[in-house]
């Protein structure tokens, strides 16, 4: 392992997201894989990343991209093979690379064995005590056991032909483990063995905060009594391993003191930051959330980390070029007016943003290229349940999940080899100029940024983790400094601004003029 991860590696990587089903297709049937992986692997350690976390790779019917998942000690044939996945482990820690499993603990599908012997085995059978399975209302059954709605939307509640129902909080397809059963809490606690061994270095836990409920009792299923009780268990069970293991939560909670509590010491190692992912692009809300943001992690003595993309979220150059720039599923519609040249500027500026804030910080494949949401994609392609239970009013994910352009001057710019099918999803054709070969050399490129402020946050030594210290800045403006050296100005207004005094621009996202800092611009600066 190369000294850029030594230690404990997670408290300031750089970790990019590889969504596996649209990162590279090897094999040739338009479908990203592991083979696709492995030839890639050298462009994400040359970008400068330390990690690479993989979305679902088990074998999975796919009815949510992988998070219905029916075998979690295997790897989908669409992806490989286990002993592909073992060599991509290798490879990537041989290139310097840490790697991130994606494990689904709230659910499983609904071709898991587990959920087809409790099926079969029919009311009152021991095997339905692993899941949620109730009688419910009416005369004769016919109603759902509550009234609670999935989170995908629809009932929450799906009947099977014996006439008993069981709690879905996703799609049908994704039947809820019950994790008052202790025999969830073996199985899953030898599934992370399972991968640990097997040399993961990181876990990234979906849906963390939704395991515990009592469906019959309380709609309420975030954050419920018991669920760091599972956490702990995990943190011993990582514990045990020798290296830095990393437990890494998706942890979707509007209250800071609860979020920050599965972060204690006994508990995760770090949790994606959703409350900066989903601010607006403005200073006073930004820097009210960065403040936040540490102030909850510091007293627990985790590591914040920063996000603005991932494979659940409408692409930041589309989001930020629009009037509402916060995010939340239940505000996206579709034909919403967007300016994408506006939406690229204050990205690039984001980028830098989230680069130098302290702690670590996430980079979904595709941002490093200012992909934008693809938006127009024919409604019979689109596969994300979001869209379909809506009834198509939210255009659901798979607009942010279309496969990676690499080269070439059409589609399927290099994602799959030649002669291949299709990719999964079509790519449009302005991407190529948007490809890696087509920005690479490019200085006003995307990708050269993100190269170039990842080549600077490994030689900077007060980037990644540590602390951050504001600086006087007009109305509008983000400026901070990280250790004595090296600050970041973010300039958020409509007025180009003055640079706090300095020895040397490190970077900047656009020109300055006359030495002043342009709107929905940032730059790093090395100070006197
Ligand atoms: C998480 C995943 C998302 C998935 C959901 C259900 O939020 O990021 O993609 O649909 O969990 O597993």
């Amino acid at each position: 392992m190369s000294d850029r991860t030594a230690g404990e590696w997670w408290r300031g990587a750089a970790i990019y997201q590889v969504y596996l089903r649209s990162f590279a297709d090897g094999n040739g049937d338009g479908v990203g894989d592991l083979a696709g992986l492995r030839a890639h692997l050298s462009y994400i350690s040359d970008l400068g990343a330390d990690a690479i976390w993989i979305n679902p790779w088990f074998p999975s019917p796919m009815a949510d991209g992988g998070y219905d998942v029916a075998d979690f000690r295997a790897i989908d044939p669409v992806f490989g093979t286990l002993a592909e996945a073992e060599k991509v482990i290798q490879e990537a820690h041989d290139s310097g690379l840490r790697v991130i499993a994606d494990l689904v603990p709230n659910h499983c599908s609904d071709q898991h064995a587990w959920f087809q012997a409790a099926l079969a085995g029919g009311p009152g059978s021991p095997s339905r005590e692993l899941f949620w399975f109730r009688k419910g209302r009416g005369a004769n059954g016919e109603l759902p056991p509550t009234d609670l709605r999935s989170i995908f939307g629809g009932p929450a509640w799906t009947r099977v032909p014996d006439g008993e129902w069981y709690l879905h909080l996703f799609a049908p397809e994704q039947p809820d483990f019950n994790w008052d059963n202790p025999a969830v809490r073996e199985e899953f606690e030898d599934i992370l063995r399972f991968w640990l061994d097997r040399g993961i270095d990181g876990i990234r836990i979906d849906s963390a905060a939704v395991l515990i409920k009592d469906p019959l009792v309380s709609d309420e299923y975030e954050d419920q009594p018991g669920i760091h009780e599972i956490y702990e268990g995990w943190r011993r069970v990582a514990d045990a391993y020798s290296g830095d293991r990393a437990l890494i939560g998706e942890v979707w909670l509007p209250d800071q003191e609860a979020f920050a509590k599965y972060l204690r010491p006994t508990e995760l190692n770090t949790a994606f930051n959703f409350s900066f992912l989903q601010c607006a692009w403005d200073a006073e809300a930004l820097r009210a959330c960065i403040d936040e943001t540490i102030a909850i992690h510091a007293p627990v003595g985790a590591p914040a980390t920063w996000v603005i993309a991932n494979h659940d979220i409408t692409r930041e150059v589309t989001r930020f070029g629009r009037k509402v720039t916060t995010f939340a599923f239940a505000d996206k519609r579709r034909d919403t007016p967007t300016d994408l040249v506006l939406g690229e500027r204050r990205a690039r500026a984001a980028a830098l943003l989230m680069l130098s804030l302290p702690g670590g910080a996430y980079i979904y494949q595709g941002e490093e290229l200012g992909l934008e949401e693809v938006e127009d994609l024919d409604d019979s392609l689109r596969e994300d349940p979001m869209f379909h239970r809506s009834g198509g009013a939210n255009p659901g994910r798979d607009g942010c999940r279309v496969p990676m352009p690499w080269s070439g001057s059409e589609p399927p710019f290099g994602f799959s080899p030649a002669d291949a099918p299709a990719p999964w999803l079509p790519q449009p054709t302005g991407w190529a100029a948007r490809t890696v070969a087509a920005e690479t050399g490019d200085p006003s490129s995307m990708l050269e940024l993100y190269r170039a402020a990842l080549r600077i946050r490994h030689t900077e030594e007060a980037l990644g983790d540590g602390v951050m210290s504001w600086i006087a800045a007009p109305d509008g403006v983000l400026a901070f400094t990280r250790g004595h050296g090296f600050a970041c100005v973010v300039n958020l207004s409509a007025d180009p601004v003055d640079l706090p005094a300095h020895r040397e621009v490190l970077l900047n996202t656009a020109p300055l003029v006359d030495g002043r800092l342009g709107p929905d611009s940032s730059a790093w600066l090395r100070l006197a």
